[in-house]
């Protein structure tokens, strides 16, 4: 299939698990999230109970930050070393719309399902994500595929799944979008999420992951502080 971008380049789309590297490349990892949020949103429009629409729209939400926090930590970096002339500039624009969907997830935590604009507000996020997920998928993957090697794009992979599973859970439209900022305040934001959320899910099952999870965000705060400490004495 011709990619839409018109770059020349064969989508991450039409691309089979093994032409991408493998189940754990970034290519891989990437195209499954992102079908994922996919189906959650179609979820979301399918569902007519308000209060059910609203969990899987919190699902959601969670699912589309820590990724594009994962993205922004590990993987745009990574894509900035390998093509600096083209890097800067695409990732630049990704992470515009990252913030947009940061924006746009932090007004609707705050507003009322049934109020009027709400569900504008929620398709206006729906459709940066997915635009989000085709610059991806069309332009930025397949150029990182073309000058990395496959054991780089796994490497890539699984940074980005270690840095996704302790990404903060909630909005924060105010933190840089690019390291060190991002990552420096994310590790007091991964343990306050986390807080709340298991304040709010104390009666669920979730709690013990999510706690689970805290203490994960603890010992990466803790290595991170370590890590600062280590540099500021060289
Ligand atoms: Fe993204
Ligand atoms: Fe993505």
């Amino acid at each position: 299939m011709t990619n839409p971008r018109g770059n020349g380049l064969r989508s991450v789309a039409d691309q089979s698990e093994e032409e991408r590297g493998g189940p754990g490349s970034i290519l891989s990892r990437q195209s499954r999230d992102h079908a994922d949020l996919d189906a959650l949103m179609r979820a979301h429009d399918a569902e007519t109970d308000p209060d059910a629409r609203g969990r899987v729209l919190a699902e959601l939400a969670e699912r589309a930050l820590r990724h594009a926090f994962a993205e922004e930590t590990v993987l745009f970096p990574a894509y900035r070393t390998h093509l600096p002339e083209h890097g800067e500039e695409l990732t630049r624009h990704i992470e515009g719309d990252h913030q947009q969907v940061n924006e746009l997830l932090e007004q609707l935590q705050d507003a009322d399902p049934r109020s009027a604009g709400y569900d504008e507000l929620v398709h206006r996020a729906f459709e940066v994500i997915r635009h989000d997920a085709h610059d991806e998928e069309d332009d930025l993957l397949p150029r990182l595929q073309r000058v990395a090697s496959v054991e780089e794009l796994r490497a890539i992979g699984a940074a980005w799944e270690v840095q996704r599973r302790v990404a903060p859970t909630r909005p924060h439209p105010r933190v840089p979008r690019r390291p060190p900022g991002n990552a420096l305040a994310a590790v007091p934001l991964s343990v306050t999420d986390r807080v709340k959320d298991a304040a709010e899910h104390l009666a669920g099952a979730g709690a013990a992951r999510r706690a689970g999870t805290a203490v994960a965000a603890v010992l990466l705060a803790l290595t991170a502080v370590a890590a600062a400490r280590a540099l500021r004495r060289r």
